[in-house]
Formats: structure tokens, sequence, C-alpha cells
């Protein structure tokens, strides 16, 4: 089938390039001019550079693209006329107040709306992808009904994808929900997804606005869950208990399932903004939803945690250079939006210190984060991981890449001035620390203070 996917930033781009791998023919539209002269310049083999950072992207985009079932423009009403359905993808970015910016959704409303009027057909299918507040479909519909007569249905068709592995997330999601009351457009969004039906993949068909809902209420459980396993986490440590063996009997019962690691709070740009702008509907129908403000606040001291602990440890950080690996706000992204290693590295250097910086992907990221932050001069990049070692006090780690897994605590220990490491990632085993003899700090669990 023939469809275009609006807006290229990760949930188009990659559910663009899954809806081609699966057979459909693809047409991807942004207004930015330059993101998609990236893109057919990417395709045409003239540049290896895309806008975004994803692992597998780069391949499925070059298979499909060699194949013909995937292109870029900015044409959208001329993607439009040759369309199946039109898929939403643009962002819904928190406004100061917190609640969701639907600035880019009704621009691309008006202009579907538009391009619409202009067409020859007479009917069309408009899937929101886009992460929206509960109603927001009726919004769309009324925008492309004030510049159309032609008959249009509204499909709200959430994504469940994470980033880092997007990829895999849009060619094997979890489930599909596709969200309408109207029975033609279910039927023609049936017919879309039966790919990846006849994979096994359930498919779940509601309202609208149940749809709309069903993406919040997900995140908002995750990252209610990630909060309280934390506060367990902390409280484990507190009273000299080990959360992770805490953790190995809860996970036996698969209703409380996984997102249980502890962390130095949840990043990203979906749990924080999608659990806040909820908290606006909530408002909005007068229903209480103090648990999910707290959910926010315990992740919110989360993330000033280590720099605490690292400045109650090493008394005064004047003089002091901590090394800190992991920008990105989880491994298998360059992405920082809320990452925890920015409160970390603000708090560090508040505090008097500076900081040695590394991730494998992330620096180019960091430096445009920390533009505005007055004190960014105290913050110095390394090319590798044991680079930020040299001269430091002490090690941070926010981010579980594999690299920093797999690394060499013999060297660790010989590059540090004193071998200490605060771990907000768990990511190695008491034995072998033990055996370098480290200091060592992790959120759930006693500290080791072999040295
Ligand atoms: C999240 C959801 O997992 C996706 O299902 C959803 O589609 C997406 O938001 C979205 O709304 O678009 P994402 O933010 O990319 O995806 O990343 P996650 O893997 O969920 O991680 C979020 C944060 O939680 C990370 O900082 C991670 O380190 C942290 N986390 C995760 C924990 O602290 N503990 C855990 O047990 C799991």
């Amino acid at each position: 089938m023939k469809l275009t996917v609006i807006g290229t930033g990760y949930v188009g781009l990659c559910q663009g390039a899954a809806f081609a791998e699966e057979g459909h023919n693809v047409t991807c539209v942004d207004i930015v001019e330059r993101k998609i002269k990236m893109l057919n310049d990417f395709c045409a083999g003239l540049s290896e550079e895309l806008p975004l950072f994803e692992p597998g992207l780069p391949e499925l985009i070059r298979n499909n693209s060699a194949k013909d079932r995937i292109q870029f423009t900015t044409d959208l009403k001329g993607s439009i006329e040759n369309s199946d359905a039109v898929f939403i993808t643009v962002g819904t970015p928190p406004k100061e107040n917190g609640e969701a910016d639907l600035t880019a959704l009704k621009k691309v409303s008006e202009d579907i709306g538009s391009a619409i009027n202009d067409s020859k057909k007479d009917y069309f299918i408009v899937a929101t992808k886009s992460t929206v507040p509960a109603g927001t479909h009726k919004i769309v519909k009324e925008i492309i009904s004030s510049r159309t007569n032609k008959q249009v249905d509204i499909v709200s068709n959430p994504e469940f994808l994470a980033q880092g592995r997007a990829v895999k997330d849009c060619l094997n999601p979890s489930r599909i929900v596709i969200g309408t009351d109207s029975e033609k457009a279910r039927r023609i969004m049936l017919d879309i997804y039966k790919p990846y039906h006849e994979q096994g993949i359930p498919i779940y068909l509601m309202s609208n606005v149940d749809a709309e809902l069903h993406k919040y209420a997900a995140n908002s459980y995750l990252a209610a869950q990630i909060s309280l396993t934390n506060n367990f986490a902390n409280l484990a440590k507190a009273a000299g208990g080990d959360w992770n063996k805490v953790k190995e009997g809860i996970v036996a019962d698969t209703r409380i399932g996984k997102f249980v690691h502890s962390s130095p709070g949840f990043g990203g740009s979906c749990f924080e903004k999608d659990v806040e702008q909820l908290t606006h509907t909530f408002e909005q129908y007068d229903v209480d939803c103090t648990l999910l403000k707290e959910v926010l606040r315990q992740n919110k001291l989360q993330k000033q945690l280590l720099a605490k602990r690292i400045k109650n440890h090493l008394g005064s950080l004047d003089g002091k250079t901590i090394a800190v690996w992991g920008l990105a706000f989880k491994a298998g992204t360059d992405d920082m939006r809320g990452a925890p290693s920015v409160p970390l590295i603000e708090g560090l250097i508040e505090a008097g210190a500076k900081v040695k910086a590394y991730d494998p992907v992330a620096v180019n990221e960091s430096k445009k984060v920390f533009s505005n932050f007055e004190k960014r001069d105290m913050i110095c990049y390394t090319e590798d991981k044991y680079s930020a070692l040299d001269g430091s006090d002490a090690l941070a780690i926010v981010t579980e890449w594999e690299e920093f897994i797999g690394a060499d605590l013999g060297i660790v220990k010989n590059k540090l001035k004193s071998p200490i490491i605060f771990d907000g990632k768990d990511l190695f085993k008491p034995e072998e620390i033990m055996r370098h003899g480290f200091y060592y700090s992790c959120i759930g669990k006693p500290d080791i203070r072999d040295q």
C-alpha cells in the first residue's frame, strides 16, 4: 500500500522505514529542507549522514531505498494524492507549563486539510502516531474539516518504540493499537498492519480517545515503576540491603515484570514529558493525580542523588576533577533530553569540581545541551573512556554503554588518582571490584569499601 509519513524524527523515520520493510511504498515528508536533502543524499550514496543516530536505521533506509520502497520529499500535496493513509509523526514537546505543545500537529493538520481539498480523491485516512492528549483527534478532525468537505477519518495509532532499539521496536512491536470509530478506516488500517499481524503481533481495536490514553497510560506505568524501583533501591541501600537481591524475587512475579533496574533516574524525551502532560489532562477533568506528580518529583530527586553522594564522600569538591562516563540518557542513542548526566555534571561543577566527560556518541549533543550553562568551561571531553580518568579524583557512570561494562578495571584503577567509582547503572560484578580494590558505590546496594 502507499503511505505518507509526515515528520522525520525518531518515530517518522523508523516507522516509515519499517513500513517499507514490510512491503509498503512509503513517502516521508518534512518541511525542513535540510533534513530531506540529507536523507536524499544518503539514499543516493552521496553521504553517510542521517538526521539522527539509531542502530540499524541506515541499513533499513538504504535497503528499502534501493528497492524504491521509501522516498523523501518536502512535497506534502504530491505525496498525499497517491497515499492510502497519511501518518502524522511530528513532535509534541512540552510547553513551559508542561502541557503538550500541539503547534506542529495543528500546522500539519492545516496543511493536510488543504492538500486533501486540492486532491482528486474523495476519501482519506489520517492516522496520528504522535503522542497526544486525550481528545486531540477531535482537534485534528476540526482543523482538517475547516479546510475541506471531503470525507476524512482520523485514526489514533500510537507507537511504542524506545530509542536505541527503535528499528527493532518498529519491526516487531509488542502490540499495535488502532483507535477509530470508522469501520472503513479500521479495515484499511488492518490491511496496512496485515504483515505484522501475520507475524503474530496482536492488534487492539478501540476508540480514538482510548488509543490516545493507552499511550500515556503505558508510559506512566513504566515511569511509575522506575520511580518506585528507585525508591526501594534507595531504601535498600540505606537499610544495608541489596536491591538486586530483592529484585530477583520481584521479577519472578510476571505481573510486575521488567523496568526494575535501579538508576540515577529515568531520562529521555518521553516519560517525563508524557507523565507531566498527562497530569494536565487529569486536572482538566478534575481527577486527582498526586501519584503521577510524585513519580516526577521522585525522579527529579533521583537525578540529583549521585552528585550529592559524591560530594558527601569526597567532602569538598573544590579543585577536584570527576570523570563522567556516559552523557546520553541511555545506551544506544546520542539523545540527551532529560539525561541524568546533566544534573550530575551541573551539580558537581556547582560544588566546585571540574568534569572530564566521555560518551561514544553524545559529545556533540552535550556541547549543545551545556551551551547556555555558565560554567561550561569546567567540562572537558575526552576521545576515549580511559583518558577521562587521567588525573581524576573519582569516576561516575550514568549510561550503560557496552564499552563501559567491558572496561579493564586494572587500567581504571591505575589512571584514577584514587580508586573511587560511583556507578549509577550497577555495571560491575562485586568480585571484580573487590579484586581490584575500589571504593564502589551503586544506587541500591551497600558500598564496597575495599581500597
Ligand atoms: C519510552 C518507552 O519505553 C517506549 O515504549 C515509548 O514508546 C517511548 O518512551 C515513547 O513514548 O516514545 P525511551 O524513552 O526511548 O522509550 O526509553 P526507555 O528504554 O523506556 O528508557 C527510559 C529511561 O528509563 C532511561 O533513562 C532508562 O535508563 C530508564 N530506565 C529504564 C530505568 O531507570 N530503569 C529501568 O528499569 C528501565
